[in-house]
């Protein structure tokens, strides 16, 4: 499909590269937060540490460093304080045309400007002030490379693989693992306590074969190793969310999740397209595992969890529920994104002097780069390539 004509019936890849995202995976981010609040608006501080699984080419991290290290508001938000700001210039206008000179000099409306004025005012400059937030850590993993993004501490690790998990606890606190040797798992004991994260996401999707049972599989292995890292760095009350695929059995994977989560939610995005499996679970509330190894909640239970520094070695469990079990608990299904905003299944008219833009950051290293070299050698794109001899 040539770019043009993905522009048409992707609004949101062409939306990407206009507005400077990596990938159109942003605006899935962006409206999960909308409804879910995943970055604390209200409340900053608590959001500050955060993990990106499975980040490249890096659409997410972009969004992270963007509202936590910059202080920018997207989507419903930045509508809202621009709307906002719209209001509030149109009543100032309405207010000087309303101006008249009283009779002893006191200007008419001076004597309302009070509190309620000021707090305004104030309200706007603080609107002008991008708002960063202190102490913002985020640390992006990915098995590809990741072209490099302030602020953002990147690794090129398989989040499967057990020697990732002392890499990501080294990325978060540097300082505590100065001298170690980064790839050993078995990381000194006696080292004071790490600091643990606010938020983990993983928008992990293996490369799809095409044969839905094996590739909802595998994608839910990449959600367990997920879920495995962010039981070991997530604070008590911390939130997970990740991609998931809603085949068959999902509903054994909601009821996991709920052993480890006070609240468990569906959420779909409305620039993921509504004819894909694709969702994301957002779980808020971590209920961090009981320190008791042998205990309901200890690690002869179902899900693992490395032995963590931040639980001192506890380990959670799947309390009374394993594959055999017919527990079914539905979690809320909820749709996210204005109603008003793009649909992801729909082809959309461009202007006749549309110009298709490049992607912002191309694939640094993809898997198919040997298919490409060949194709070039051979002649050209599919249709036009030359058969070897
Ligand atoms: C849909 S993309 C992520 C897009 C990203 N959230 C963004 O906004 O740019 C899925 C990513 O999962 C990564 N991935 C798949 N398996 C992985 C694994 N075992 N460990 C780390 N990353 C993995 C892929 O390399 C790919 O970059």
């Amino acid at each position: 499909m040539g770019k043009s004509s993905k522009d048409k019936r992707d609004a949101y890849y062409r939306l990407a590269k206009e507005q400077n995202w990596r990938a159109r995976s942003a605006f899935k981010l962006i409206q999960v937060d909308e409804e879910f609040d995943l970055f604390a608006h209200s409340d900053p501080d608590s959001v500050t540490r955060v993990v990106d699984l499975c980040a490249a080419p890096g659409s997410w991290s972009q969004v992270l460093s963007r509202v936590l290290i910059k202080g920018e508001s997207f989507g419903r938000r930045a509508w809202e304080e621009k709307s906002r700001k719209e209001a509030r210039a149109l009543r100032s206008v309405g207010t000087e045309n309303t101006q008249r000179p009283q009779p002893d000099g006191i200007e008419e409306g001076q004597e309302k400007k009070g509190a309620n004025d000021e707090e305004e005012e104030e309200e706007e400059d603080q609107d002008k002030i991008l708002k960063p937030r202190k102490n913002v850590k985020i640390v992006s993993i990915d098995l590809q490379p990741m072209a490099p993004l302030e602020g953002i501490t990147t690794l090129k690790a398989d989040i499967t693989h057990p020697s990732t998990i002392p890499l990501l606890l080294k990325a978060l606190d540097p300082e505590l693992y100065e001298g170690d040797d980064a790839n050993s798992p078995h990381l000194s004991p006696n080292r004071p306590h790490p600091h643990p994260v606010d938020l983990v996401l993983s928008d992990g999707a293996p490369d799809v074969t095409g044969l839905h049972d094996l590739d909802i599989y595998v994608q839910s292995q990449l959600l367990y190793a997920a879920l495995n890292l962010a039981i070991g760095v997530l604070r008590p009350g911390g939130k997970f969310v990740a991609k998931i695929f809603r085949g068959r059995d999902v509903d054994l994977i909601y009821a996991q999740l709920k052993t480890v989560f006070k609240k468990v939610s569906v959420a779909k995005p409305r620039s993921s397209r509504a004819s894909s499996l694709e969702a994301f679970v957002v779980c808020e509330g971590f209920k961090p595992p009981v320190k008791d190894s042998d205990g309901p909640q200890g690690s002869k239970g179902g899900l693992g969890g490395f032995d963590n520094p931040v639980f001192g070695g506890a380990r959670p469990g799947v309390a009374g529920l394993s594959a055999g079990d017919h527990h079914r608990w539905i979690p809320p299904f909820i749709a996210c994104g204005d109603l008003s905003s793009w649909d992801a299944d729909a082809s959309y008219e461009l202007p006749p002097d549309h110009v298709s833009l490049d992607p912002v950051q191309p694939p640094t290293a993809p898997p198919y780069k040997r298919a490409l070299e060949l194709r070039k050698e051979r002649g050209g794109a599919f249709g036009k390539t030359k058969s070897p001899r």
